[in-house]
């Protein structure tokens, strides 16, 4: 696996992380065996940063990691963890975003990990408005100063959010969606983010399973997965849910790109590799349901950059087919 310094942390992490939703709720049944062997799986394959949220399952997700910890512990201070606060309760909106709530999720993450300190800590997809306001920096640098977290950054849903937070004091790392059939962070965020060393995780890199090619027109999903109840952005937002495409429209756009994956690899490869080859990103954290996708997932890390020829390809292809289905702000 080969690795990238995170950001200003100066950190190296394994490019291909592992985003860890998938092991908490929100998308269909998965037992706590299936995901610690998931994770165990991940660091097998060269994994070093798992990403993860205190609401993933409520507190599932984190406990999961903690457990992966405590029985791997050669895993220990050398995964990267990457958690996120904003979206729990209680105290719940908005007095998660006050001194106080900041505070007590943070204690709750810590204890679950069962780490001293948070490795990273990023606000999840919080209101813009409330950003803007800039207190829950401030919280965020007393929390460094005190030792609680190494780092903080922003989970991010749109470009206008990602080109003010990149600008914060402190900021270590910004998460986007980031994909082929969101390609806007390339114009709007890579040059800034790169200036100021900030470093760039990138979700929905397969938009949701769309970009692992094996998704059908008409196919349903289960009743708490969010592929089903947020289909449309009925819950959180649009983007978040296949890209902010319309899931019949996202099926005909990945099987268009079918013809264009060389010999040997799969979508899921082509389409990781694609994100990988954009130097401002430092970690993809696709998520896995099984070790068998964690493995595959990894595969991107040792394959050939795609070319100049196919990137303007599908530079043409976003811009021609797909960017104006994209629903939500973005
Ligand atoms: N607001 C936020 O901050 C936020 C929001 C969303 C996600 N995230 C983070 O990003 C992580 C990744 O989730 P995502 O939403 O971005 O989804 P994603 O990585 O784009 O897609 C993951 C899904 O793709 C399918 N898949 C995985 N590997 C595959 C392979 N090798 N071949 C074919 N299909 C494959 C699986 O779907 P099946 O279940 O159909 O097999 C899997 O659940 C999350 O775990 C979380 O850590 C953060």
């Amino acid at each position: 696996m080969n690795t990238r310094i995170f950001g200003r942390t100066g950190r190296a992490v394994g490019e291909i992380g592992l985003g860890t939703w998938q092991l908490g709720a929100g998308w269909g049944d998965v037992t706590d065996e299936v995901a610690l062997a998931t994770l165990r799986a991940a660091w097998d394959a060269g994994t070093t940063l798992f990403d993860t949220a205190d609401v993933y399952g409520m507190g599932r997700s984190e406990t999961l990691i903690g457990k992966f910890l405590r029985e791997t512990p050669a895993a220990r201070g050398k995964v990267y963890v990457a958690t996120k606060l904003g979206r729990f309760s209680p105290p719940g909106w908005p007095e998660n975003f006050t001194r106080t709530g900041v505070r007590q999720h943070t204690e709750a993450s810590l204890k679950r990990l069962g780490v001293d300190a948070l490795d990273l800590t990023q606000f999840h997809c919080i209101p813009f408005d409330v950003l803007k306001k800039g207190e829950v920096f401030e919280h965020a640098r007393e929390l460094k100063r005190e030792g609680k977290i190494r780092d903080f950054g922003v989970s991010v849903e749109s470009m206008e959010e990602a080109d003010f937070c990149v600008r914060q004091e402190g900021v270590a790392a910004l998460q986007i969606i980031f994909n082929i059939f969101r390609q806007k962070p390339i114009a709007t965020l890579f040059a800034e983010a790169k200036k100021r060393n900030v470093a760039l995780l990138v979700r929905l890199p397969l938009a949701s399973g769309l970009l692992g090619g094996k998704m059908k027109k008409g196919q349903t999903f289960p009743a708490n997965d969010h592929r089903n109840f947020n289909r449309d952005g009925q819950q959180f937002n649009v983007g978040e849910t296949f890209a902010g495409l319309p899931f019949e429209k996202g099926v005909e756009l990945a099987d268009a790109l079918k013809s264009l994956v060389p010999a040997g690899e799969t979508l899921a490869d082509f389409s990781l590799r694609w994100c990988l080859d954009f130097d401002a990103v430092s970690v993809l954290i696709p998520g896995a349901k099984n070790p068998e996708q964690a493995r595959a997932n990894t595969r991107a890390s040792s394959l050939a950059p795609l070319g100049a020829a196919l990137h303007a390809k599908l530079e043409e292809f976003y811009a021609r087919e797909v960017a104006a289905h994209i629903r939500g702000a973005y």
